[in-house]
């Protein structure tokens, strides 16, 4: 009989290595995990950098970003759903759609951001061609807010279900980060079908089809 890949329905799944050290040093969920493998890895955050998260709801990114960047940095997280942690000052949340959001508006209240990273998900459905579609939509969303309210230089982070539309958001990321790369953080879950792609060092001069309109 051929074996089923184990599912988030399964506990020992769900309650693996990552979720039970998250529970023990208390995080807000294990996501933070990835996040620190993947600043370890590409070296994103450092004091004074100023970050936009997005899909930042529970919050273990906000607060990962928050104590890396320190009181000096900024970070500005949006969701859907509202953050209720305690978080330091130099931290700003607010509740909205990514895919509507005014790139202008953000600049001119919080200044040029020097990361963008979003952990955006979308409701699953069951559907693994509709959730990785719906993944894939909010990955290309993510790049191109990203593209309008990052200095040259800066760097994105976006994680993806991956599906028929990964290679060209890869070569978008490409074409207008000067270093890209596909990575799966060792806390992963087994089952996960998420990576994540992180572009390094924004381009100053974009491709026409990636410019800001
Ligand atoms: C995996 S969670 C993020 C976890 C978070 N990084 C943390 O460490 O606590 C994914 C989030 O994406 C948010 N999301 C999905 N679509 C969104 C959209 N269009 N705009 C804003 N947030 C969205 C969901 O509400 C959900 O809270």
């Amino acid at each position: 009989m051929a074996r089923r890949r184990k599912g988030l329905g399964d506990r020992r799944v769900r309650h693996d290595h990552a979720y039970r050290r998250a529970k023990a040093e208390g995080k807000v969920a294990r996501a933070v995990y990835k996040l620190e493998e993947i600043d370890r890895s590409f070296r994103l955050l450092r004091p004074g950098r100023r970050v936009l998260d997005l899909g930042c709801w529970p919050g273990s990114w906000l607060a990962y970003a928050a104590e890396r960047v320190g009181p000096d940095g900024l970070v500005v997280g949006v969701d859907l759903r509202a953050v209720e942690i305690p978080l330091p000052p130099h931290v700003h949340t607010a509740v909205s759609d990514v895919t509507t959001l005014d790139p202008t508006a953000l600049v001119e209240r919080f200044g040029a951001f020097d990361l963008v990273a979003s952990d955006m998900a979308p409701h699953t459905s069951g559907d693994r061609g509709t959730d990785q579609h719906r993944s894939e939509a909010l990955a290309f969303a993510a790049l191109r807010l990203a593209l309008a309210v990052l200095r040259p230089g800066g760097h994105f982070v976006v994680k993806v279900f991956q599906g028929p539309r990964f290679s060209a958001l890869l070569g978008d990321v490409r074409r207008a980060f000067s270093e890209a790369r596909a990575v799966v953080p060792p806390s992963t879950r087994a089952a996960s079908r998420e990576q994540y792609l992180v572009g390094r060092g924004r381009r100053a001069r974009l491709p026409d089809d990636l410019a800001p309109a």
